[in-house]
């Protein structure tokens, strides 16, 4: 008898293909009356692939051992519920580094330059009759990092080489980063040409970077999100974004994302991308993989290759 696994949304066609090979998959997202699925597979259900997990469903399962996460971010999974409830949670750290640090290397560049402006600007025939404009380098420029993680790594080894000085601010300096650290984040912003926000979403970090925070980043400055809206007052920054109390915003993630305040369309210093931070084939068939990867070493009685839980 396979092992039946309950897939909360839409994955890659390698991580299905892969799934399907091992287990029994029951796909929730596809389910037209999901609370009967999930009456009807309560007893059964002993893993989880995929986020979006709360402590409800957690409690409607009886039987589950394991929630594989398709992302190295779990704040859509209430970790709390599945430690109390004994439940096991992976993610997919490190394989997905490399092409979020190379996609927020190519926002700032994109916002620095008005690349996407600049595309729309040659196409709708502008050019012969008017310029551009001209805009800011990276070169020389402080770069915040809030969040120098595994990820934030990445993305300052980048930041260097477009000449940049990196800072950085979270819960600890880490003596071996040659880096300056700030313990409060206001006065990295202050002293910070740019902010990269790249900490984990939840309860925690939830509006960290506060009107204070974007204000002191302020008319010069810009900011870029790879990691999870919920981290920045989005209203303030829109806000200040349309005042010109803050410079730009290059946004790969939003507080109610695929929904996007429409306010934000009609603005020309910010550049928008719907989370694609980890959207590369080869991050995403690796992501896949260590999903499968996890749920098969849970069930070999395997160590887990990345547990968070
Ligand atoms: C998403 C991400 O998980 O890994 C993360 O935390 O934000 C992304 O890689 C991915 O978009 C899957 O939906």
């Amino acid at each position: 008898m396979t092992i039946e696994i309950l897939q909360t949304h839409k994955l890659l066609e390698s991580c299905e293909v892969a799934l399907a090979e091992r287990f029994t998959v029951h796909k929730l997202h596809e389910a037209a009356d999901k609370p009967a699925l999930i009456a009807q597979l309560a007893p059964r259900v002993r893993a989880i692939a995929g986020g979006a997990v709360n402590a409800d469903l957690i409690a409607q399962l009886p039987a589950l051992e394991i929630i594989a996460n398709f992302g190295v971010g779990y704040d859509s999974i209430d970790t709390a519920a599945a430690r109390a409830a004994n439940v096991r949670v992976t993610n997919t750290p490190n394989v997905l580094n490399d092409a979020v640090a190379e996609l927020t290397i190519g926002l700032m560049i994109a916002l620095a330059r008005r690349i996407p402006q600049a595309d729309q600007f040659v196409r709708q025939g502008k050019w012969p009759t008017a310029g551009m404009g001209l805009f800011s380098e990276l070169t020389g420029k402080t770069v915040g990092i809030l969040g120098l993680g595994r990820i934030g790594k990445e993305i300052a080894a980048r930041a260097q080489a477009m000449k940049m000085r990196v800072v950085y601010f979270g819960r600890h300096r880490q003596e071996s980063e040659p880096h300056i650290f700030y313990d409060n984040l206001l006065e990295m912003a202050r002293d910070s040409d740019w902010l990269v926000v790249i900490a984990p979403g939840g309860k925690d970090t939830e509006g960290i970077v506060s009107r204070q925070v974007l204000e002191a980043l302020g008319p010069q400055g810009n900011i870029v999100n790879v990691a999870r809206g919920t981290l920045i007052d989005e209203a303030a920054m829109l806000d200040l974004l349309q005042s010109g109390g803050l410079g730009g915003a290059a946004l790969d993630v939003f507080e109610h994302e695929p929904r996007v305040p429409e306010a934000f369309f009609a603005l020309d210093n910010v550049v928008l991308s719907p989370h694609q931070g980890s959207a590369t084939i080869q991050t995403r068939n690796a992501m896949g993989a260590l999903v499968v990867a996890n749920l098969a070493a849970h069930f070999a009685g395997e160590p887990l290759i990345s547990a968070v839980v």
